[in-house]
């Protein structure tokens, strides 16, 4: 580890916080050495808030349709060879019994952008799980709608909103998404559901295509300036229906670095090792764990549309063996010293 890097990290970690031009001094000099520094810094920082606990996220991914169409997203519109499907509202709260009985407290409701699903629609289901399942949170994940409409979900009972950023640089966004779609509207639904009391995650993808240091750099900037309860980052990995099928996978060990900095900038974030870390590396969950994380979202979807929510190519938890997930991560987080915990796992307050 060099000295400037060793001297980057301790501030970070003292004060929570760095200027643009030294994230990138980071960035650019780090070394395998200096990134062990980081987790270790990281995961003291992580102990002292949340022990060696991880949380359970239920992922329930209700449908594959979307009027979107981001170039790196393999449920996109334009993939016609993407089977479509939409989970009914019985079947979603099935996935949730399901899920309570497996210990989940928290239920994630993804899906492509679908107007089929109505703020209606929506609202209903949201208010049929808090009915049924009053001690769990529900967190909706179902893209950009208008303010209105987040405050209707949020009336409804929804607790939590993940919408990824994607990146916080316009020139980037317009390299990763068609111009019906913007960075400035993107920004504008995150501030709008802070604003109505949601606990929000924003995030981006890592290595995603003409992603450079810089990028990176203004996207911790972002996060800083929001201050999310949650930041959903994994490697970009390319599918072979989109546009950008031949650009190359984000690599673990950058992905585990970001993570190690959002912990220290955010000690108190809600931070996934996400499915995207799992598919690229066998045991980059557990890589993800002690680089800082603190959360994993296994898959609560029937098993029967797994195959159907190719987000990206190879994606882990789809085949045979998806039903025992929940058995399997306990296992693997029991076999680096941090235990699954049943709880809704919500954002420490004081
Ligand atoms: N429609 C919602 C939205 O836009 O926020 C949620 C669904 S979207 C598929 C969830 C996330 O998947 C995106 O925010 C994106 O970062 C991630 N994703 C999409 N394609 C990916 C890929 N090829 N590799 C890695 N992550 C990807
Ligand atoms: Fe809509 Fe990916 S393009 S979910």
């Amino acid at each position: 580890m060099n000295t400037q890097e060793k001297i980057l990290i301790d501030r970070l970690a003292a004060e929570h916080t760095l200027e643009g031009p030294e994230l990138l001094a980071l960035l650019e000099n780090r070394t395998p050495e200096g990134a062990e520094y980081l987790f270790e810094q990281a995961r003291k920082v992580r102990h002292a808030i949340y022990g060696h606990d991880v949380y359970l996220r239920g992922l329930i991914e209700f449908t594959n349709y979307c009027k979107n169409d981001c170039y790196y997203c393999g449920i996109r519109n334009s993939n016609r060879k993407a089977e479509r499907y939409r989970l009914t509202k019985e079947q979603i709260l099935e996935c949730c019994t399901q899920g309570y009985e497996l210990g989940f407290r928290t239920f994630v409701l993804q899906g492509g952008e679908d107007p089929f699903f109505t703020d209606q629609k929506m609202a209903d289901i949201v208010s049929a799980i808090k009915e049924a399942y009053p001690d769990c949170a529900v967190t909706l994940s179902i893209g950009e709608r208008s303010r209105a409409s987040y405050r209707i979900l949020r009336e409804a009972g929804a607790d939590r909103y993940l919408l990824r950023h994607e990146t916080a640089n316009a020139d980037h966004y317009a390299k990763l998404h068609p111009p019906s779609l913007s960075l400035e509207n993107r920004k504008k639904c995150l501030w709008d559901l802070k604003e109505l009391g949601y606990q929000v995650g924003c995030g981006f993808m890592v290595g995603s295509p003409y992603q450079t240091n810089r990028h990176l750099v203004d996207d911790l900037l972002f996060i800083q300036e929001l201050k999310p309860h949650m930041v959903g980052i994994g490697p970009f990995i390319p599918h072979s229906q989109t546009p950008f099928a031949a650009q190359p996978a984000g690599t673990l060990e950058l992905t585990l670095y970001l993570l190690g900095i959002i912990r220290l900038l955010l000690p108190k974030v809600l931070l996934p090792a996400t499915t995207a870390l799992g598919t690229i590396h066998p045991t980059g969950r557990e890589a993800g764990i002690l680089a800082g994380a603190n959360v994993v979202m296994p898959n609560l979807s029937p098993v029967s549309v797994r195959r159907k929510y190719m987000l990206y190519d190879n994606k882990i938890c789809t085949g045979d063996e998806a039903a025992e997930c929940r058995c399997c991560l306990t296992g693997r987080m029991n076999r680096i010293g941090y235990n699954l915990v049943v709880s809704r796992g919500d954002y420490p307050n004081q």
